[in-house]
């Protein structure tokens, strides 16, 4: 029995628990005074290149194995959830029409499985099926095609075992999953040095063990106190005066969300979740809700000197009511967290070196499909409610995930627009986020998005309406939906859509 939370409720709820919650506000503050996300530049370390493996002759083949062992995360050692002993994973490079066989040993000791997060591939079978469940000790082939058709981009792959995504994602694991193709063949692109930014956070105790979450901190989606970027804290990354630097991010984090901005710099967004954009569009700041993708350009054009790369507070909102002992606790709207206007998180650091003749921005990107207005218009409540004994429930529509429940069934080679409602003002941010098929965000509350772009994660804030519109194309079955801060995820903010010719 689920009971409809209101904010009365939750204050009361959520007060109830502050005598443990300030338990754990004292827990980070002293973490805090040995953190190892220092905020001054850092000696020159580039992000780490984890091991990279290319397809051949229409082949990716690969295998990976997850593992619990100590990694290098700062100069310390930590006991993290690494695939092939890397954090992030090894980085996986594929082109249209390949074949991409990933041999999966699980050697954790609790169920795991892979999702390949953004990919048009089939659901079904051994292709990017997240039913699928590899116990411990097990290995299991996953196969796929990337049809012909399918865009360049930057996807990642990450745990998907119902109710574990979170903790296994927390603990580490995740790594890219690059399409090389037509972007990447554009000759000012081309020109670009290209880096990867996959952004994690983890909480380790003195001993370098991930610290279990509290209860509080699974409700509004963990987040931890070290910041890194690739692996790395405040690693550094380097420009040539005139040159352009092309940055491509992945918020791998299970909860935390990033609002980024390179000081002194723009951000030139040239891809999202899905692939390019139509044309560059000049960002001052960009969001990245845990899931997200995006894909900038940064201009050598300032004094040679060192930037930078920031992440800015934001409030996503849950804790606002809280107040006194939770002054600490992460991630409340109107809390002040760890993250002050003064004192902002440092994420890496761009340092000029040397000089090019200034390299000029591409002006026109790959062309972004513009979909027909379709008939069939669903809705998706997001909500939270109470449920007896465990605290709080994450629902859609009212309920919660059960993998014996369609929830939606959607025709295969049609065109759907949804109307995805976060019906809490006062509440969290929800991330939706679709398996399968991108879609494209039509409008939010009403407003028409500024540009078209292919997207699988999109930002649901409280109170908000966001329409979006989906195709579903090629690939019949089942997959779910779901919001990607992965606490809620695993606490029932999950969906399974049937798509059927
Ligand atoms: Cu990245 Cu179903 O998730
Ligand atoms: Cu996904
Ligand atoms: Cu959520």
């Amino acid at each position: 029995m689920l009971k409809k939370i209101n904010r009365r409720k939750f204050i009361l709820f959520t007060a109830a628990s502050a005598v443990t919650a300030s338990a754990f506000g004292w827990a980070i503050a002293q973490n805090r005074k040995t953190s190892l996300n220092s905020p001054t530049p850092s000696d020159f370390n580039p992000p780490t290149s984890s091991q990279l493996y290319k397809s051949a002759s229409g082949l990716l083949e690969v295998d990976i194995a997850a593992s619990l062992k100590p990694v290098n995360l700062a100069g310390k050692t930590a006991y993290l959830l690494s695939y092939n002993e890397q954090v992030p994973g090894p980085r996986l490079e594929a082109k249209p029409g390949d074949t991409v066989r990933i041999r999966f040993t699980n050697n954790l000791s609790e169920h795991s499985n892979l999702h390949y997060h953004g990919l048009h591939v089939s659901p079904a079978g051994n292709a990017d099926n997240p039913f699928l469940n590899i116990p411990p000790k097990e290995s299991f082939t996953y196969e796929f095609t990337i049809p012909k058709n399918h865009p360049s981009g930057t996807f990642w792959y990450h745990p998907h075992h119902h109710g574990m995504v979170a903790g296994q994602v927390f603990s580490g694991l995740a790594g890219l999953l690059v399409i090389r193709g037509e972007l990447d063949e554009i000759p000012e692109i081309k020109a670009a040095k290209e880096e990867f930014l996959i952004l994690q956070d983890f909480d380790l105790d003195y001993n370098g063990n991930i610290q279990p979450p509290h209860h509080m901190a699974m409700m509004l989606g963990r987040e931890g106190e070290i910041l890194t970027a690739s692996g790395q804290v405040n690693p550094n990354l380097s420009i040539a005066k005139g040159g352009l630097l092309r940055l491509r991010i992945v918020n791998a984090s299970a909860s935390r969300f990033y609002r980024l901005v390179l000081e002194k710099h723009l951000f030139y967004l040239i891809a999202t979740d899905g692939g390019a954009v139509e044309t560059p569009v000049e960002l001052k700041e960009l969001l990245l809700s845990p899931g997200e993708r995006a894909e900038v350009l940064v201009r050598g054009e300032r004094e040679p000197s060192q930037y930078r790369l920031l992440n800015l507070a934001y409030d996503r909102g849950g804790m606002g009511m809280m107040g006194g002992g939770m002054g600490m606790m992460h991630g409340g709207r109107g809390m002040m967290g760890d993250n002050s206007p003064e004192n902002p998180q440092v994420l890496a650091t761009l340092t000029y070196q040397g000089s090019v003749s200034n390299l000029p921005l591409p002006q026109k990107l790959i062309p972004v499909e513009k979909l027909p207005q379709p008939k069939t218009v669903r809705r998706f409540e997001l909500s939270m409610a109470m449920s007896p004994g465990m605290g709080m429930a994450f629902l859609l529509n009212g309920k919660e995930f059960d993998p014996q429940v369609v929830n939606t069934q959607v025709k295969l080679n049609s065109i759907e627009d949804w109307e995805l409602v976060n019906i809490d003002p006062d509440l969290m941010d929800h991330p939706f986020h679709l398996h399968t098929n991108a879609f494209q965000i039509i409008s939010r509350n009403g407003k028409p998005e500024p540009y078209r772009a292919w997207k699988d994660t999109v930002l649901v804030r409280g109170g908000e309406t966001v329409r979006i519109r989906i195709p579903f194309r090629d690939f019949p079955g089942k997959t779910v939906y779901h919001c990607h801060i992965l606490d809620h995820e695993d606490l029932g903010m999950m969906g399974i859509i049937d798509m059927q010719v």
